[in-house]
């Protein structure tokens, strides 16, 4: 299965999600080999990925790939054979920077397209503008694609109620595009976890003598494992279906 973030604008949480998603337990349990995959030639995750490899940590069945070429047929190449030997394949797509080369390609070729947005007209504006155009022209072209691009709201008040996030999205998207139920809350400690290249589970493996931060990373790691519960039921409709 292959699942892209994808967002063309900046900073929604792209590659905070496909971090966490790919070593998440939920993901861990249900595949034998999870490749993250990064296209953004700015490398966030790829000075990370290093800071891993540094330390020594054990990346399990994660495999990390960073393709910097904005070449398509380099790229393309890349992720094909990528996803010949990956179960599932994670991967996180640069925003505007790149011409929106690489979101055609991710919107046509996962099986899933998560866009994190959040509750703003400002992101509101951008996705009818920006992304929507491409899903449009990617659905003409092949409609059996549809019912593959969902909005994940994000950074929503932790104490937001989702139905109501759910109803929100629903009430304003296209219908071409449908609402995630289920939301990437604010949390602070999405800030501090990853540095020197540790993931949310090292970190509450970290902090397991303070009680406040064993709470917070306690609550990420439950937010983290109902969006994967969540996108994996909603992908494996897509499945097969390209
Ligand atoms: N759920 C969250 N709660 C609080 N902060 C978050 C959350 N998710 C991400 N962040 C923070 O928001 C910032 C942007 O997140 P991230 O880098 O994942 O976004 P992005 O979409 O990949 O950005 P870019 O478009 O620049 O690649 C980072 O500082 C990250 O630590
Ligand atoms: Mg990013």
């Amino acid at each position: 299965m292959i699942i892209g973030f994808v967002q063309t604008k900046g900073g929604t949480g792209k590659s905070t999600l496909a971090v966490n998603t790919a070593f998440s337990g939920y993901m861990n349990r249900k595949f034998g080999s999870i490749a993250l995959v990064e296209l953004d030639p700015q490398g966030t995750l790829k000075g990370w990925w290093e800071d891993r490899d540094e330390m020594g940590y054990d990346p399990g069945k994660v495999s990390f790939h960073h393709i910097s070429s904005s070449q398509k047929e380099v790229f393309q190449q890349g992720i094909k054979s990528i996803s010949d030997y990956n179960e599932l394949m994670i991967m996180d797509i640069p925003g505007e920077g790149t011409g929106k080369l690489h979101t055609r390609f991710a919107c046509a070729y996962c099986d899933l397209v998560v866009i994190p947005m959040r509750m703003s007209t400002n992101d509101e504006s951008a996705f009818i503008n920006n992304l929507y155009p491409i899903i449009k022209e990617i659905l003409r072209a092949v409609p059996e694609k549809k019912g593959q691009f969902h909005i994940l709201p994000v950074f929503t008040h932790p104490r937001l109620n989702r139905q109501n996030c759910f109803d929100y999205f629903e009430d304003i998207l296209p219908h071409q595009v449908s609402c995630l139920p289920v939301v990437f809350p604010t949390r602070s400690v999405y800030e501090k976890y990853n540095r020197r290249g540790l993931n949310l589970a090292e970190y509450a493996q970290l902090v397991q003598s303070n009680k406040k931060f064993t709470q917070q990373v306690d609550r990420a790691i439950e937010d983290i494992e109902t969006i994967c519960k969540t996108i994996i039921k909603v992908g494996k409709g897509n499945y097969g279906s390209n």
